[in-house]
Parts: structure tokens; sequence; C-alpha cells
């Protein structure tokens, strides 16, 4: 129905990389069909949201989605639609708006395009009720705010508010305009103000934010010069489409969920340990793991938000957390293990947590919230050493810096139970 959309599984990879938090107001610029909004939406339910655009269309679909009705009235060819959907119902306006986008484009100067266009006239109202019906899966997608007009104003709406800003704009150069012409010549409403967009300009309107300090996620259909992807998504053989996001993004977003809350556990005692013990994993909220962090961590290891984190239960009791979150300058395949840390030192129970963040079982689960799939974990110790004696043996070195060690493993195939028998027989069953 509506045209242009971004890829569901690039919208998860920018939920993923973006950690945007429901206290920031969003602004999206070309909202298209709204599915920016949709996937927001369902992830933040209390987030405010502000779409934008310019077409006919899609200001009618913002306007329905946040509960206003967008005047506009059928005329020419078109007109006798105002008498098989009249009112101001807004979804039955755009339900009706559809069917005239589907007539405008029949050509009537042949014997099949003029049966066609009788066809439509003589169902129109029923044509009508099934767009209306269908148009239901949009009705979830609240939003408290609609801009009909340029995107580079509502980036400014955004930059007053101290919004977030995301963005897929047009890729091509007048294009929407040339897919609406026959439709706006039998339509008459007060078309929002703006400029032609030029996917060209990308770059120049993001150094425009970036110097008014911004912060933005756009899309964009070609790699831009001067500015690092966050991720990258190709859809089969089809286009390319790139993530960028403001400078900085990671402290200034993510810092602002770093809040911890307490929880009751039964901490691990390594000595009931045995061949037998179970391995349990639970994922666990960003608060209740910086809870954990706080107290077992020690100080000068830097805190980063992850999305993931998991606590490991051994025979019930906690051994452990670990965390995670993509890398997010490397390959899609590409996850990080941004901590784990065991609550005892006893019996190498470190090596042990470093182990099972290697399993699968466990990145499984993190394949799910992100909806990509992982091949290799990195990760970083923080040392002067040359090695990290926890990693030894569970990571390889992949290269060394200043004052730390970075690692990869490949994503083990073993379960959690394997990967804790290979512990136990290795280190804990006789300790010394
Ligand atoms: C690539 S689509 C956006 C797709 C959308 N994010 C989605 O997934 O549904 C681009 C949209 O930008 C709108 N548009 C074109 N020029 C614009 C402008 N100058 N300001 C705001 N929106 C514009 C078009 O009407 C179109 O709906």
């Amino acid at each position: 129905m509506f045209i242009g959309s971004v890829p569901r599984q690039s919208i998860q990879q920018l939920l993923a990389v973006a950690g945007l938090s429901e206290q920031r107001r969003i602004y999206v610029c070309c909202s298209g069909q709204f599915r920016l909004e949709s996937a927001l939406r369902e992830q933040m339910p209390k987030a405010w949201i502000s779409g934008n655009d310019v077409s006919l269309l899609s200001c009618a679909l913002g306007y329905w989605l946040s509960g206003q009705s967008l005047p506009f009235r059928f005329t020419g060819d078109l007109a006798d639609l105002e008498d098989v959907a009249p009112g101001d119902d807004p979804r039955r306006r755009l339900a009706a708006l559809l069917l005239a986008l589907e007539m405008s484009g029949i050509k009537r100067t042949h014997e099949y395009g003029l049966r066609q266009w009788s066809m439509l006239w003589s169902q129109a109202g029923d044509l009508i009720h099934g767009i209306y019906n269908r148009l239901e899966k949009y009705a979830d997608i609240r939003i408290d705010d609609f801009y009909a007009g340029d995107l580079r104003d509502q980036a400014h709406r955004a930059l007053a508010a101290d919004g977030v800003i995301l963005a897929f704009t047009p890729t091509y150069k007048g294009g929407y305009e040339r897919a609406y012409k026959s439709l706006m010549a039998n339509v008459a409403w007060t078309a929002p103000d703006y400029r032609l967009w030029d996917n060209k300009s990308l770059p120049e309107f993001l150094h425009g934010l970036e110097r008014e300090r911004g912060q933005y996620f756009v899309y964009c259909d070609y790699p831009m010069e001067g500015f690092q992807p966050l991720a990258k998504f190709q859809r089969g053989h089809g286009k390319t489409v790139w993530l960028y996001g403001h400078q900085g993004q990671r402290s200034s977003l993510r810092a602002e969920s770093l809040k911890s809350k307490p929880f009751v556990y039964e901490p691990i005692d390594v000595s009931r340990l045995s061949a037998a013990t179970t391995v349990n994993v639970v994922k666990i909220d960003t608060q209740r793991f910086n809870f954990l962090r706080e107290r077992y961590l020690s100080r000068g290891i830097e805190f980063s938000n992850g999305n993931c984190h998991f606590l490991v239960l051994l025979d019930g009791m906690l051994a452990g957390g670990i965390a995670y979150e993509p890398v997010a300058h490397g390959q899609l395949t590409d996850l990080y293990l941004l901590s784990d840390f065991s609550i005892s030192q006893e019996r190498k129970l470190s090596k042990l947590i470093a182990l099972l963040a290697t399993s699968r079982d466990l990145t499984r689960q993190v394949e799910q919230c992100y909806g990509q799939r992982f091949t290799h974990l990195y990760t970083t110790a923080f040392t002067d050493k040359p090695v990290s004696m926890k990693y030894r043996g569970v990571f390889e070195v992949s290269n060394r810096k200043p004052g730390m060690v970075n690692y990869v493993s490949v994503i083990r195939p073993q379960t959690l139970a394997e990967l804790y028998a290979q512990w136990w027989s290795r280190h804990a069953k006789n300790p010394r």
C-alpha cells in the first residue's frame, strides 16, 4: 500500500544498538508506513513518539495514529468517492484514499482499463470496507504527535526538545512525488510545505546535526564517507542498508539506565558442587545485573550497558553473571561479551563462567533478542599482563593494546551441561 520501507531486520538492529530509553522523546523523520513507530511502540509502550511525512497517504495515516483526522476532499474523476466514504472517520477516509490510489493508477485508454475502472466503482463500498478491516494492523501503533512537513524541520523540532532523531530518508529524488502524481490530480488538500530531498545531501545533514550535538540514528542506502556505520543489512541479493548513529552515542544514551535494583539470591557454595550439578541460566533486567556487578566487579572495569544479561545458577545457587551485545562496528555475526564474572574466586569458577558464555545454548537466546545469528564471541581483558588467566584455554588472543588484551572464540556447539562437565573434570574435580 505504501512505498519504501525499512527492512524489519534492520529495525531490530537499530533497537539493539541504539539502547533507546523510554524517557527520551523520539522524533521519526519520514514515517512512510510507520514501521519504525510500530517496532518502537512494541518495545517501548510508554515512550513519547512523533511521526513525520509529507505525502497525503502517510499524513492521513499519521493523523489517524495520533488521534486526528486529516482534512481532504476527492475531486475530479474521484469526486464520487465523497458519497461512498463521507464523514471524518480517519480510518475510513484512509481506506478510501488507498482505493483512490489504486483507481488513479488505471489507464482508461483501452478496453481492459475501462472495465477495471467501472468494476472498482461498482464495488467501491465493499472494497473500502475490506481495506478498512485490513488497516486493523496499524491500530495499535499509537503515536503522540505527527508533524506534516519537511524532515529537516522535524529534526529541528527534535533538537529543540532534546529528542532522538530516527530517519530513513527517501532514496530516489522525487520518487514519491512521481508515484502519487495521478492521485494528487484528483484530491484537494492543504499539502505541507517542504523541500525536495536528495539523499546525496544526507552527510551534510548529519554534519549539521553533529554540530548541534543532536542525537540521531539514520538509515542510508549507500556507505557514507567519514561516517562509521553501526550496522549493515542486505536483503537477499537486494539493496544494502547502512545504519549510522551520532558520535559518542554509546556513552550518552546508554548511561541513562545504569541504575541498580537489589534482589534476593542464594550465593554459591563451591563445596556443594559435584559432577551431577545442574546448570541453569536466567535472563534478567539491566538493573538487577548492575546490582551484581557493583558488588562483584572490581573498580576500574568499564560500566557500559548491555541488553542481554544472564544469571548463571549452579544447583540453584548464584555463581555469576554474563552480559552480551552485538559488536557495533564488526561483522553482523560478531557478538561481544560485555562482562562475565563469578561471585566466588574458588576452584576457577570464573573460567567456568567464561566457558559457559561461549555456549550456543546461551547465545541462541541472544540471537532471539537481536534477530541476528552469531558465530564468534569477542571480549576484552583490561590488564597490563600478557594474558588473562580466566580466558586462557577458553578464548584465543586476537590482539594486544596497552592495558588490554582482546580475545575471540567461536561459539561452541556444546550445551551448558557439556561445558560444565568439561570444566569439572579439568579444573574443579581435584582442587589443589
Ligand atoms: C524511505 S520512506 C520511509 C520509510 C519508513 N521509515 C517505513 O519504513 O515505513 C520515505 C518517506 O519520506 C517521505 N518524504 C519524502 N520527502 C520528504 C521530506 N522532504 N520531508 C519529510 N518526508 C519526506 C515520503 O513521503 C516517504 O513516505
